[in-house]
């Protein structure tokens, strides 16, 4: 049927991402990331748990080449793309769905054409002219943004302006979106941070729905670790810029809880226990 579900899965071999030894130091010296090792499998649905400053949006941004690696390497489904630029860069951009706590929309637009810009973002044409051809769009495309709407449950809202919706909503726009460019592997840098708790369940529902029709690896950043527990087929724990445990949510006891954590602990349950 539609694009989406047809993701270039099998088509490469091993891992859906592998790092080696990747460190990203800030130009203003700050060490983000120490020698990180990790493989993400194509069935795989991880959630990265830790407190902030750990590096856990340093090492998404990594992977999608938002940040350049100061050193190590990133694989995509096999290809090295550490240093690609250009059209290696827009490529691996569009086979990498991004998702962030800030849904990014265009606030003006409806969420139809959010989710078509989703489509003309990482070609060669201008933003601007993106958002203006997404008013003329073929049949075709909007049928396919239709469809991605459908898949995060949110098709009766297709002709709404962006900004008139509730974040929830919005952060499925975003999924829709990011659905549309046909990616590979989904990040999500803490897509639930800013919503309510019943909001926050819907987004990481819809995540994982997209994650077990479409077969798309997804890797979740999420601060608190309730929904890592709930959701995280596979846990990794981050603390000061490296990977200090990898398990399932059955091992998040309190002693490894504390090792992620370490003094900010109350970090683990902040949020959600104070809603
Ligand atoms: N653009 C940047 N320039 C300098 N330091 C940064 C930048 N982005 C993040 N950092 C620093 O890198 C470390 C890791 O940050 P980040 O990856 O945002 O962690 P997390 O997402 O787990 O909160 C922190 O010390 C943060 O202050
Ligand atoms: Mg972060």
């Amino acid at each position: 049927m539609t694009a989406a579900t047809t993701t270039k899965l099998g088509a490469h071999p091993g891992n859906a991402i592998r790092t080696r030894s990747l460190t990203k130091i800030y130009p203003n010296g700050t060490r983000a990331l120490t020698d990180v090792t990790l493989a993400v499998d194509k069935s795989d649905f991880v959630a990265i748990i830790g407190s902030s400053g750990a590096g856990k949006s340093t090492l998404l941004r990594c992977l999608n080449r938002l940040v350049r690696p100061t050193g190590g390497t990133v694989r995509l489904f096999g290809e090295d793309v550490t240093h690609v630029s250009g059209r290696g860069l827009r490529s691996v951009r569009r086979r990498v769905g991004m998702i962030f706590q800030q849904f990014h929309l265009v606030r003006r637009l409806t969420v139809l054409e959010n989710v078509l810009v989703g489509r003309l973002r990482f070609n060669t044409a201008p933003l601007g002219l993106a958002m203006s051809l997404a008013r003329v769009f073929p049949r075709n495309e909007r049928e396919f943004a239709f469809e991605c709407l459908r898949h995060v449950g949110i098709a009766d809202l297709a002709f709404q302006r962006a900004d008139t919706l509730s974040g929830g909503q919005q952060q499925r726009v975003a999924i829709a979106r990011a659905l549309a460019q046909e990616p590979e592997v989904f990040l999500a840098d803490e897509p639930i941070a800013s919503l309510d708790p019943r909001s926050a369940e819907t987004v990481m529902d819809t995540l994982m729905h997209i994650h077990e029709t479409h077969h798309i690896p997804v890797l979740v950043n999420l601060h608190h670790i309730e929904f890592a527990r709930d959701y995280g087929r596979r846990v990794l724990g981050m603390a000061r810029g490296r990977v200090c445990f990898e398990g399932r949510p059955a091992d998040l006891d309190d002693e490894v809880i504390t090792g992620i954590y370490g003094a900010k602990v109350g970090e683990a349950f902040g949020q959600l226990s104070a809603a």
